[in-house]
């Protein structure tokens, strides 16, 4: 076995505040490490300790602009330099995931190239949470280990019970992860949203699979970006007769006009993580956060060790 030297943290701008979170639960000191810009705006990184043979993690959610990625890029290319024993880019956030398939002609699939990238820039490791599609993994010919929020999620909502409670599936691509919650939440039965996109941020509801009539829903997703998927899910969940809806979502990019949306929306309570930044004035009234520091912080732990991180979601 490879014996790698002390973890040091590292972190873009955007993810600063999880750096030092991910820190206070290892009971550590962040690496020193500074991230600015030349006058011209490029961005400029220098790690300010010696990392020499140092088991490197670089935490950064690579959510728009794309800045966030490239100081991403930078990072690892700098700590590969710097002569780190081994560099694990932490992405609690994987932007560009979306575009995972050429679904139409002459689209790019940008998560692949986004993992080239990633993997060009020189890192021997990928630590995720939630990514969209799991098959993302197999763009990389690194290991990458994908995280589930669900663990978190399921030490909130404590009080579901089965008779009453029921997990929904906002669209077809959600049905393994809403399979997991059920599960974690004490094998809640399931319902499935048949959602359609018309066109790129619209979604309409075609049908629901499942009788919601008088049942409390907590809707699972992975991202909430333009609230779309989820007002028109509560809305139609709603006129088929649920009793209350809640949200659980691991990332909430609430762009434009999702705050306005969503706080018109029939919905009690969002529930998100904070794996990525989200300022007060974009998240809707109801949004709660998680904090996910605890399961990266434990994840990077388990990494350095040697141990297995898989035994975190069971
Ligand atoms: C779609 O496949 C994703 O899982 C989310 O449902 C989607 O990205 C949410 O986007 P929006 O909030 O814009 O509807």
């Amino acid at each position: 076995m490879i014996m790698h030297g002390e973890i040091k943290l590292l972190s873009g701008s955007q993810s600063h505040y999880l750096k030092n979170k991910i820190a206070k639960y290892l009971d550590m000191e962040p690496a020193k490490c500074e991230v600015s810009r030349f006058k011209d705006g490029e961005i400029r990184v220098q790690i300010k300790e010696s990392i020499r043979g140092d088991d490197v993690f670089i935490i950064q959610s690579t959510q728009p602009p794309a800045d966030n990625l490239m100081e991403l890029l930078l990072l690892i290319d700098a700590a590969k330099r710097a002569s780190a024993s081994r560099v694990t880019a932490v992405i609690p956030y994987f932007g560009y995931a979306r575009q995972d398939r050429k679904d139409q002609p002459r689209v790019p699939i940008s998560a692949k190239l986004v993992a080239n990238l990633i993997q060009t820039a020189g890192a021997d490791r990928v630590i995720t949470l939630d990514l969209h599609a799991d098959q993302i993994q197999g763009f990389f010919d690194i290991p990458v280990d994908n995280l589930y929020a669900s663990p978190i999620f399921k030490k909130y909502f404590t009080e579901f019970e089965p008779e009453t409670h029921m997990i929904v599936a906002p669209d077809v691509g959600a049905t393994k992860r809403a399979r997991l919650m059920a599960r974690h939440l004490g094998n809640l039965p399931l319902a499935l949203v048949d959602k359609r996109r018309p066109a790129p941020n619209s979604a309409e509801v075609v049908n629901i699979i499942g009788d919601v009539s008088g049942m409390k829903l907590l809707i699972v997703d992975d991202i909430i970006d333009t609230g779309n998927t989820i007002a028109v899910a509560a809305q139609a969940l709603i006129e088929a007769g649920a009793a209350e809806i809640r949200v659980a979502a691991t990332h909430g990019l609430f762009s434009d006009g999702a705050k306005e949306k969503l706080d018109n929306a029939p919905i009690e309570e969002i529930v998100i993580t904070n794996s990525l930044p989200v300022s007060e004035d974009k998240r809707p009234r109801c949004a709660i956060i998680l904090d996910v520091a605890p399961l990266l912080g434990e994840a990077i732990l388990r990494t350095h060790e040697e141990r297995s991180v898989s035994a975190l979601f069971i």
